[in-house]
């Protein structure tokens, strides 16, 4: 806890000086507090951001990244497209700036994501390929990637996004040529690199208990009756005002520590229609005080993790364009209402 607040006061000054500010400061609001790692810790939770290589060269960014969490998530960096650009070819640049961030700080690793259908690269997309091919070429990436960062990280989002909204598999790549089994493999092949990883599948829209989650439920089942190493459920959690908040997440966080399994809110934020106002910034602060308070009343579930800390890097805004303000901070780094809710959450006045 310690070494979160001296560092905390590192990024204080950072944040000062980056602004020019002598009066009013971002930072200010929170440089005699504890740090959110710090009150997630007391709880045995951790709480953590999701980040991205290019707004690493944003230093008050950064001072903050490295002192208000203690897990971090590559946004993007450990993504096929990146980590395997050509067959066979690994570049690891872009996630091990992440991993080394991440030891520097003294954070913990959620590694994201082996098996997607977004962001793959061009040679991987543009042909088609037999069972025998793809299993193959699957089973080399998993090997390879979870191996080269085995020892650096504390779970991987194994399968990302499998299942549609009403339940039913998600017709990618990866199911169309393989059939649902690809999901037991990919978790095996994971585990047969990194035996200490948390193994988790990663969706969103599955907060509430709903077909989608329902999915999710059984396909958990049926994977611990065989052995498979699934150890987690992510829920991403990209809520929004105008679509009602989630009121069975603590229900269905409990039913999947039933089956044993941990569980943790993985991308979260809460995005509005723009402009944001006092009305709109009061009930997205419930909200994430609601949600840091149903992950702290089911035991396994393990943490929480912000998609970026600050609207100022969010990918709201670039993919629903008129919505926004989604994170704890504003593009100024200046926390709004959620922030102390999520502090309220965790038992501070
Ligand atoms: O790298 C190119 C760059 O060369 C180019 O100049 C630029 C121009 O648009 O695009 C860059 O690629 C962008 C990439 O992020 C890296 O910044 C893509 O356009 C953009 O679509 C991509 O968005 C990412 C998105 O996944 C893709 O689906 C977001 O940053 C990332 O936060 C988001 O994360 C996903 C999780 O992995 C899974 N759950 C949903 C979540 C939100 O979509």
């Amino acid at each position: 806890m310690r070494k979160h607040r001296l560092r905390l006061v590192v990024a204080v000054a950072a944040v000062l000086v980056a602004a020019g500010a002598g009066t009013a400061s971002p930072a200010q609001a929170h440089d005699t507090q504890s740090t959110l790692a710090d009150l997630a810790e007391r709880h045995g939770r951790y709480f953590g951001s999701a980040t991205d290589n290019p707004e690493l060269t944003d230093t008050a960014y950064t001072a903050v990244l490295g002192s208000e969490f203690d897990m971090i998530t590559p946004g993007n960096g450990m993504k096929w497209y990146a980590s395997e650009p050509e067959p066979g070819v690994f570049d690891w640049s872009a996630g091990d700036e992440i991993a080394d961030l991440a030891r520097r700080d003294h954070q913990r690793l959620r590694a994201h994501t082996l098996v997607w259908h977004n962001q793959l690269p061009g040679w991987l997309t543009d042909r088609e390929w037999t069972a025998d091919e793809l299993r193959a070429v699957l089973k080399r990436h998993i090997l390879t990637e979870v191996r080269h960062y085995r020892g650096k990280v504390y779970s991987w989002d194994v399968v990302n996004e499998a299942f549609n909204e009403d339940g039913t598999y998600r017709e990618t790549l990866w199911y169309k040529t393989l059939g649902p089994g690809y999901i037991a493999d990919a978790l095996r092949w994971a585990h047969q690199a990194d035996p200490h990883a948390k193994l988790y599948l990663n969706d969103y829209n599955i907060e509430a208990v709903g077909p989608k989650s329902d999915a999710y439920y059984r396909l958990a089942q049926d994977l611990r009756a065989q052995g498979v190493p699934l150890h987690g459920i992510g829920l991403q959690a990209h809520l929004a005002l105008q679509y009602g908040y989630p009121a069975t997440l603590e229900d269905n966080l409990r039913r999947f520590s039933r089956l044993g399994l941990d569980t943790a809110l993985t991308e979260v934020d809460v995005r509005m229609p723009l402009p944001a106002d006092a009305e709109k910034l009061a009930e997205q602060a419930d909200w994430y005080r609601d949600l840091t308070a149903a992950c702290l009343a089911v035991r396994r579930c393990v943490g929480i993790t912000v998609w970026d800390w600050t609207d100022k890097y969010s990918w709201i805004p670039a993919f629903f364009p008129g919505e926004g303000a989604a994170l704890p901070w504003d593009e100024e780094f200046r926390p709004k209402p959620a922030y102390a809710a999520i502090r309220q959450a965790f038992g501070e006045r």
